[in-house]
């Protein structure tokens, strides 16, 4: 009988595949495909150039960024612990600056919540956020211990389904469950100054994430929320409470393959690619935030879900990417292309950024560098490739 279910699934399989040569005519099969090539394009370029340097970053020296679910268990572990270790050391930022600060975790979160006017939605936002990853990984090495690097978060390998992501299995190697599901909750609705509408309907969970290495016994957020109903202080004041998340799948649409193809294939210069990345709603980048719910959803306090940085290296690594496939002729140009004005939407009208334009963390975490300084992931204090 076993025998014959077998037989009759083997038969199934192959009439699946000859319906569907070479992943048959779904588009996002195809694009799935094209962003593998493109991948190995990148990788084989970026390998090309290092393999001929003898000093700076070169191929025995660069660090490689690995997809989430690529990561072995140990390499989870040690990723999910030092990002314990660092919310156990102490916060460096004065209470006076942002009082509801308790450790070196909250450094960063608050140093996104003081920039986050002057880095979204504009020339700024690429740079600012590749730089605030890169800080945040050198903590974890320099401070924490990690062994290996910031791993990604690729959202179209599972765009159809947030919600089945190991990311989030509650499992100890997974960076936290949902959040417990809520009720006959309302649509969460926000208005960008260009008058856009976001409609988020409620997701699958809505309350604190219940299972895994980020539960309230083991991951207090501090700062927040930034949004109505505000905590202590606007927001910048002490208010421990948990992690919340509520995955939406909805958003998954945002984040296919063919969004991705959009961008590497369809770009031409930045004016086209970091717009597309970043556009608030059905941008990637947004999308990301949108799909996990929760605090991701508050702009200035986001980074207080662990999930916030291998979401933005996943942003980092588009842009890494058109940067690269190129070639090694056009990755210089690429590098030091800049696009935009520093005020957000450019409201109100500011001048264009230029490479000298200050790109400033916050002060706390790192100081502030020059957008020239931080267009090329193997140069000046950058040799990582993703994996
Ligand atoms: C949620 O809404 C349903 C249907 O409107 C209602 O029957 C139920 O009592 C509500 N539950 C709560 C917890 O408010
Ligand atoms: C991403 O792709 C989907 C499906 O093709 C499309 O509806 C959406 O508009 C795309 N996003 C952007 C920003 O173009
Ligand atoms: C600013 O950049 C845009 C292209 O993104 C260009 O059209 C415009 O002329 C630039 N403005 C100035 C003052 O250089």
């Amino acid at each position: 009988m076993k025998f014959i279910a077998l037989i009759v699934s083997i038969f199934s399989l192959f009439s699946l595949l000859d319906a569907h040569p070479a992943g048959g005519h779904d588009p996002e099969l195809i694009a799935a495909q094209r962003v593998k090539e493109l991948h190995r394009k990148y990788v084989k370029t970026v390998e090309g150039i290092l393999k001929h340097r003898k000093t700076g970053c070169t191929l025995k020296t660069v660090r490689r960024r690995k997809e989430w679910n690529s990561l072995t268990k140990r390499e989870k572990l040690d990723y999910i612990n030092s990002v314990h270790c660092l919310a156990k050391l102490p916060y460096q930022t004065p209470l006076s600056l942002v009082p509801g600060v308790r450790n070196r975790y909250d450094d960063f979160t608050a140093s996104h919540a003081l920039r986050t006017p002057f880095v979204h939605q504009n020339g700024i936002f690429l740079a600012y956020h590749r730089h605030y990853n890169h800080l945040f990984e050198t903590a974890l090495r320099t401070e924490c211990n990690l062994k290996g690097t910031l791993p990604y978060w690729d959202w179209t390998l599972g765009w159809q389904d947030v919600n089945k992501n190991h990311l989030f299995d509650g499992s100890p190697t997974s960076l936290g469950s949902n959040g417990l599901f809520i009720p006959n909750r309302t649509h969460f609705i926000s208005v960008n100054p260009l008058g856009k509408v976001l409609d988020r309907s409620p997701g699958t969970g809505g309350g604190c994430v219940y299972s895994g290495p980020f539960t309230p016994d083991k991951w207090i957020v501090h700062l927040g929320p930034f949004t109505d109903p505000k905590g202590p202080n606007d927001g910048w004041g002490y208010n421990p409470r948990c992690l919340d998340r509520d995955l939406l799948k909805d958003f998954g649409t945002y984040t296919r393959p063919s969004n991705i193809t959009h961008v590497l294939d369809n770009c031409q210069d930045l004016a086209c690619a970091s717009p597309y990345i970043q556009e608030s709603g059905n941008g990637v980048h947004s999308a990301g935030h949108i799909q996990t719910g929760g605090i991701m959803l508050d702009v200035l306090a986001s980074p207080s879900d662990p999930v916030f940085w291998p979401h933005h290296a996943m942003v980092d690594k588009i842009w890494t990417m058109w940067q690269f496939i190129g070639g090694a002729d056009e990755y210089v140009a690429r590098t030091r292309e800049v696009w935009g004005t520093a005020t957000r939407y450019n409201i109100p009208p500011s001048p264009n950024v230029t490479l000298d334009s200050p790109v400033d963390m916050g002060g706390i975490i790192g100081p502030t560098r020059r957008l020239g300084e931080l267009g090329s992931t193997i140069d000046d204090d950058y040799c990582y490739i993703y994996e």
